[in-house]
């Protein structure tokens, strides 16, 4: 009987981000399947750090998905001291250190940064990723991470949710070219997850009211979110592509959503 059901033992699989929150999470879990790692992040010394904690064998890199030309090295580099990759989850994102504020008043310069970070990095990303997983000839899987934010109005945080909707978009875009090669491209889109990016922007009483509102009645931990990235990044979901799976607690399914600025 095959035990490997999510078929990502001694594979390769890729996580940009991966250096702490949500990227770090799924870095985790990957390895904790049997999957051989590669942890791409900005901060070489992050990528470093979680590589070496994994109970599998793991490489970090430094490596700003902004740039096409960084994100071909690592590449090679991956293919060169890992293997050809299965999985690779493009988890960068974020709200690029433009502070939420009404829409009227959001600058342009302001809105290209976001775009920026959350779009043209996935793209680029995205790109790597499948020249790299077509390499195998057998294809693999690509996650994208959006948000809930880029499925609703997100009051406040226009140019995340516009970037994380465009991000949802490519998504579905890609599913379709590369099904052929079969590449499948999925996004997970959650809400609000615990990471050193959403404990420096929700205080104490945004997060208590985050809270009552989820339906199951827990704030998602990196874990959380990790499992449903898994799903997609294995043989399991050989069936689906294209897909952006909410996974917020079921706070997406009330009618009495907090008319504030969220963040996630
Ligand atoms: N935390 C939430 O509540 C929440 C909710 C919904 C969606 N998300 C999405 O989940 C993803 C991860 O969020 P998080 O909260 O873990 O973020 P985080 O800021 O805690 O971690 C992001 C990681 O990405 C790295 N990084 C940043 N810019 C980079 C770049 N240009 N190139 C390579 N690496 C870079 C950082 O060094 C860091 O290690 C993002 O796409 C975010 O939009 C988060």
């Amino acid at each position: 009987m095959n035990t490997d059901l999510f078929g990502l033992a001694g594979r390769v699989a890729v996580v940009t981000g991966g250096g702490q929150g949500l990227g770090r999470g799924i870095c985790e879990l990957f390895a904790a399947v049997g999957a051989k790692v590669a942890v791409l992040d900005i901060d070489a010394d992050l990528a470093d750090d979680v590589a070496r904690s994994l109970p599998t064998e793991a490489i970090g890199l430094g490596v700003d998905v902004r740039h096409k030309a960084e994100l071909d090295d690592a590449t090679a580099d991956v293919l060169r001291r890992l293997g050809a990759p299965v999985a690779w989850v493009n988890n960068v994102g974020g709200l690029a250190g433009v502070a939420a504020g009404p829409t009227i008043e959001l600058a342009a310069g302001d809105l290209a940064l976001v775009l920026e970070l959350n779009v043209t990095g996935t793209l680029l990303a995205c790109q790597s990723a499948i020249g790299a997983l077509a390499a195998t000839g057998e294809g693999g899987a690509i996650v994208n991470i959006c948000s809930l934010q880029g499925m609703k109005g997100s009051p406040h945080l226009a140019a995340y949710g516009a970037a994380k909707a465009a991000v949802a978009q490519l998504t579905q875009t890609l599913a379709l070219e590369h099904a052929p090669q079969h590449i499948r491209v999925n996004a997970v889109a959650p809400s609000f997850v615990e990471t050193p990016a959403s404990a420096l922007l929700v205080s104490d009483e945004r997060r208590a009211a985050s809270l009552r509102s989820i339906p199951l009645g827990f704030i998602s931990q990196p874990a959380d979110i990790a499992g449903t990235v898994l799903a997609l990044a294995s043989d399991l979901t050989r069936f689906v592509t294209g897909q952006v799976i909410i996974a917020d607690g079921g706070l997406s399914l009330t009618t009495a959503r907090p008319h504030r600025a969220q963040i996630g």
